[in-house]
């Protein structure tokens, strides 16, 4: 199906690979994007912060863009571990995750720090991708919208100009389990309706809501088939470039 959206495909490689293992990677990803059609999809690679600058260097002759795992408010200071809006930039960042729900459950992340952290990298250069979703819990005491509502609400309260989204239902992030099309569709298709009240239908109409949660080959066809699914932010399978080219072509074929 043809969408005036581009399909995003992000690797979030969390805390995994060193620099020889992620310049393999880029060497393979390299060489097999454009017959996997890359050029009908942007994709974005997130590494960790020591391998970003590595990762950018090998990349910087594809159209494949790299970026932040998490990223200060702050402009600069007195914070031990956090990485600033123009050290990612610095680094050969044009994105950054925002609110991944390990930063929110390991380091107590609130929505209104993610909307901070979206604000100051708008403002530094960076396209935030905006990581929401439920709880195993949440959903099943039936208050899936309702977070759902309460943290996008929160993420975009300061406005930022540029951003995606990113659902990552809780209970499918590195579980196996995965969101049926059905379910995944309908969380979409709510947070699109969310969009256009607050931001306008037009705006809404060309934002991308990309699914995460144990996203890999074999599921991304069906997933990619729903109207609102415009790309995945896949984990475990981002980690092996013939996996990731694989779901590179899967998301060429809706574009
Ligand atoms: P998995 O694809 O390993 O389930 O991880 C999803 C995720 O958290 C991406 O940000």
């Amino acid at each position: 199906m043809t969408s005036v959206r581009k399909p995003l495909l992000g690797g979030n490689w969390k805390m995994h690979k060193v620099r020889a293992e992620a310049e393999e990677f880029c060497k393979a990803l390299a060489a097999g994007i454009s017959s996997a059609g890359g050029a009908d999809v942007d994709v974005v690679l997130f590494p960790s912060s020591p391998l970003l600058h590595g990762v950018a260097r090998s990349l910087e002759e594809t159209a494949v863009e790299v970026g932040g795992q998490d990223v200060h408010p702050a402009a600069q200071g007195a914070h031990t571990g956090d990485t600033s809006v123009a050290q990612l930039v610095d680094a050969g960042c044009t994105w950054t995750l925002c609110g991944h729900s390990e930063r929110r459950a390991d380091h107590g992340e609130t929505d209104e720090q993610v909307g901070a952290k979206a604000k100051a990298a708008v403002e530094g250069g960076l396209v935030p991708l905006i990581c929401i979703g439920e709880s195993q819990e949440e959903r099943e005491s039936g208050r899936t919208f309702e977070v759902l509502e309460r943290q996008l609400n929160a993420a975009l309260a300061p406005r930022p100009e540029r951003f995606a989204l990113a659902y990552e239902p809780v209970w499918a992030i590195g579980t196996g389990l995965t969101a049926t099309p059905e379910m995944a569709q309908e969380a979409h298709a709510f947070l699109r309706e969310l969009l256009a009240d607050l931001l306008g239908p037009e705006v809404a109409a060309v934002k991308r809501i990309l699914y995460g949660g144990s996203a890999k080959p074999e599921n991304v066809g069906a997933l990619s088939a729903q109207p609102d699914i415009d790309g995945f932010l896949v984990g475990g399978a981002s980690l092996d470039p013939e996996k990731f080219l694989a779901m590179i072509e899967g998301c060429s074929s809706r574009a």
